[in-house]
């Protein structure tokens, strides 16, 4: 397949029911792609939005910490499109509270959003991309990681974990086409370089990481609507 084409492939999108998924999967459909949509949420709204694009696309309701909830999602994407070309594990959660105030049940529940979910997708959706000989895996981390954020302590840590995660696997199934993306909002572009030379020391030409620089929620948000609105995102 053309790496210059998008047209007729699929991508997964977590977490697209709202925020920055939702930005990523109408950009994801405007550049050609078929999108499926995984959320705990009613992602109506993301679905209309692909089909103004001129896409097509469907939402399941799927927990993405449990493994038996994605693999049926795996399942239903496969009946409907018969692929998945790009992944984007982009759902999660940043509860605040203050160490003592945590309990073991919420801490797990951040790291099962989090990482296990990594393990439940990739698991799901990496095999067809190796097999094509072409991916792209995008995972969501945090400036957070880099510069620790006070309150959210389960969450840095667990998006330490997924710059863990790609870093392993992108020298991993970089040499079978695949390239994982790692999104680390908010960081400044000074740290992107830096990033992305270690990245490509591991995975030679098949790993980038992108990074975009601000640092409230909600401009992060319109910042990655308007990158996407004016740069293609998955050629690359
Ligand atoms: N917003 C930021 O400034 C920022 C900064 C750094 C990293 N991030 C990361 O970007 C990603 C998206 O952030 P956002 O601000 O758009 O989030 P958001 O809260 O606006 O949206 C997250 C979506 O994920 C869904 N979701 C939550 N738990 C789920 C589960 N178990 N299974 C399936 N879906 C689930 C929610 O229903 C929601 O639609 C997250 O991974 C977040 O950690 C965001």
């Amino acid at each position: 397949m053309s790496e210059q084409s998008a047209d007729g492939r699929v991508a997964v999108v977590t977490g697209a029911a709202a925020g920055i998924g939702q930005a990523l999967a109408g950009r994801l459909a405007a550049d050609g792609l078929r999108i499926a949509i995984a959320d705990l949420a009613p992602a109506e709204e993301t679905v209309a939005a692909v089909e103004a694009a001129g896409s097509e696309g469907f939402a399941e309701r799927c927990d993405i910490s449990d493994g038996t909830d994605v693999d049926k999602f795996a399942a239903a994407v496969r009946e409907r499109f018969g692929r998945c070309d790009v992944l984007v594990a982009n759902a999660g959660v940043y509860p605040i509270a203050k160490f003592e105030d945590w309990t073991w049940e919420q801490w797990r529940a951040v790291m099962s959003v989090n990482v296990d979910s990594l393990f439940h997708l990739t698991k799901a959706f990496l095999p067809p991309m190796r097999e094509a000989g072409w991916g792209r895996i995008v995972l969501a981390a945090s400036n957070g990681v880099y510069s620790g954020l006070p309150g959210l302590t389960p969450y840095v840590a667990s998006k330490g974990a997924v710059v863990g995660f790609l870093r392993s696997l992108a020298g991993e199934i970089g040499a079978d086409g695949v390239t994982i993306i790692n999104d680390a909002y908010n960081a400044s572009p000074d740290s992107m370089a830096a990033a992305l030379k270690t990245l490509v020391q591991i995975a030679p030409g098949r790993t980038i990481a992108v990074r975009w620089s601000d640092s409230s929620r909600t401009s992060t948000i319109a910042l990655i609507t308007q990158i996407a609105n004016s740069t293609p995102l998955m050629i690359v």
